[in-house]
């Protein structure tokens, strides 16, 4: 892989690490059916609208599948099955009950793994390794953890009685499907809520698995409802009157409509929206695991993550280098089939988020700012975009401040400790940041004055049940994950 040239510096042979022989994971040990219907009250039922569309594999735009499309009388049914169940059922069982119905979502999560990673992929685009290594891994996690708290609240809570809500409406993105589902529906559950969750359009199958393995745990009817849709779907979900907490993750534009919705009503809300994270690099940091940092923080999950780091300031002393050594390693990236083991960027999840990226790779270039992609081939089929990145940004320019949700990185520079403080917290979003540097002291004083819910130092994009998750300004509000996670499922009252 490296070879040694005539003035004695080693060069990486890019082409031998893309001439990897491919090693693909089996499509046959996922099973996925032509049609799914909408899972309410235990059973997969057929879709009073009679409408269903298709998913599809971003990566080839094949059809993998087509999915009912929940209309308004279909919410009224999810709602009123899972008030039935929230009555009778789940509200009045024995937490220690409750908690061993979600041990055993998360230990069939566990089992049926590998199917599970390879219809994330299939159906999202993004690459087998993510899938297999983080995502499926977290949401299994996700369960397993809450399912600990369930017969816990009085030690969550001391002296104060955690009530449940009701019902939950929740309402999820398609950049980490089943993952989301796993955030928002364990800690309901947890605190005796029941929940209608509604899935994103183009990713809805790992969530329907998820349906049959509650079916498998012999949750009680009712308790999980899952239903598939759009917007039009969405919205009949935040505005039906017998929901009593609406849990949003997405974009921005449809967090603000949701909130203008739920306003003036009683209906608890948690808003998790987008992002554009400062990935901050100081001279004294150790270069090339930041720049393995930074490469993991855009280009992981194809930038289509709310916390990706997608603008990297360099103190200006180390500038030069730095963006060599990204340039190098952008190189080296390895683009193309999802469901091959080697690969490390995988399909942009959509051609309408794919138009999106590349009209702000057009704003990049018109804005002045210096455009630099990987050399890498791109497949014929299905939607694709190679890892990119712009130097020469300035602070006010729009591919710095609007959030792309792509593979594109803007780098720019700094000089003081002021100077990037300012610069970092100059955004509309205050989701998470990142500080590469070998003081700890430095670390301290970043993430006090960082506007960010999550500071990651020396290192990025790392998760754990246990730690909270969420953003400040126009990033939302409300946190999930670790014992915060619970708060937005229970009404607290004095013992
Ligand atoms: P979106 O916000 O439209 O979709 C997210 C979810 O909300 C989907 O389940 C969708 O069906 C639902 N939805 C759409 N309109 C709704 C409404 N009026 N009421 C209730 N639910 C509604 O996001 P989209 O269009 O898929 O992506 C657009 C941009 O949003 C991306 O380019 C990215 O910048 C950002 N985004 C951020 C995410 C995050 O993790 N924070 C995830 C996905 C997208
Ligand atoms: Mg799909």
């Amino acid at each position: 892989m490296a070879t040694k040239k005539k003035n004695n510096t080693i060069k990486l042979n890019f082409d031998t690490v893309r001439n990897y022989a491919p090693a693909l994971e089996s499509k046959s040990a996922a099973t996925i059916k032509p049609q799914y219907d909408l899972f309410i009250n235990g059973k997969f039922e057929k879709p009073l609208s009679k409408k269903y569309f298709s998913t599809i594999n971003p990566s080839n735009e094949e059809k993998l599948s087509e999915v009912a499309e929940a209309n308004t009388a279909d919410v009224n049914r999810a709602v009123k099955a899972a008030r039935s169940a929230y009555e009778k059922v789940w509200k009045k069982m024995a937490a220690k009950e409750r908690a061993k119905y979600i041990f055993r979502i998360a230990r069939i999560i566990q089992e049926k793994a590998r199917e599970l990673s390879i219809i994330e992929t299939l159906d999202g685009g993004k690459p087998i390794r993510e899938s297999r290594d983080f995502d499926i891994p977290a949401a299994a996690n996700h369960f397993f953890y809450y399912a600990g708290w369930a017969d816990k609240l009085e030690y969550a809570f001391p002296n104060r009685n955690a009530n449940p809500l009701g019902v939950a409406g929740q309402i999820i993105p398609w950049n980490f499907p089943l993952l989301m589902a796993a955030w928002k529906i364990a800690p309901a559950l947890a605190t005796g809520n029941t929940v209608v969750l509604k899935s994103a359009e183009t990713t809805p199958l790992t969530a329907l698995k998820l349906a049959e393995i509650i079916q498998e745990a012999d949750l009680p009817a009712g308790v999980v409802n899952i239903i598939t849709g759009g917007g039009e779907t969405g919205a009949a979900l935040v505005n039906h009157t017998d929901i009593n907490k609406i849990a949003f993750t997405g974009s921005t534009e449809v967090g603000k409509i949701i909130q203008k919705a739920t306003a003036g009503t009683n209906k608890k809300l948690t808003l998790e929206l987008g992002g554009k994270a400062a990935n901050i690099i100081f001279e004294d940091a150790a270069l090339d695991e930041a720049v393995e940092g930074v490469i993991n923080g855009i280009y992981f999950n194809q930038g289509q993550v709310c916390c990706a780091g997608s603008r990297l300031y360099i103190q200006e002393s180390v500038a030069k280098e730095v963006i060599k050594k990204l340039k190098d390693r952008l190189e080296s990236l390895i683009v193309g089939d999802p469901l091959d083991k080697n690969t490390d960027v995988g399909a942009i999840n959509s051609r309408q988020q794919l138009e999106t990226i590349q009209k702000y790779l057009k704003i990049g270039q018109q804005e002045g700012a210096e455009k630099y992609e990987s050399s890498c081939a791109l497949p014929q089929k299905g939607f694709w975009c190679r890892p990119t990145l712009f130097t020469n940004v300035a602070q006010s320019n729009r591919i710095a401040q609007e959030e792309i949700f792509g593979p594109v990185l803007a780098i720019l520079t700094f000089r003081t400790d002021d100077e990037i403080i300012e610069k970092a917290n100059n955004s509309p979003y205050g989701l998470s940041a990142g500080v590469w540097t070998d003081k700890g002291s430095k670390i301290f004083n970043m993430t006090k004055r960082l506007k960010a819910g999550v500071v990651w130092a020396n290192t990025f994009n790392k998760f754990d049940p246990t730690a909270p998750f969420g953003g400040y300004k126009e990033s939302g509000y409300g946190r999930e994950g670790g014992l915060h996670g619970l708060m937005p499922y229970v009404n607290l009252s004095n013992k």
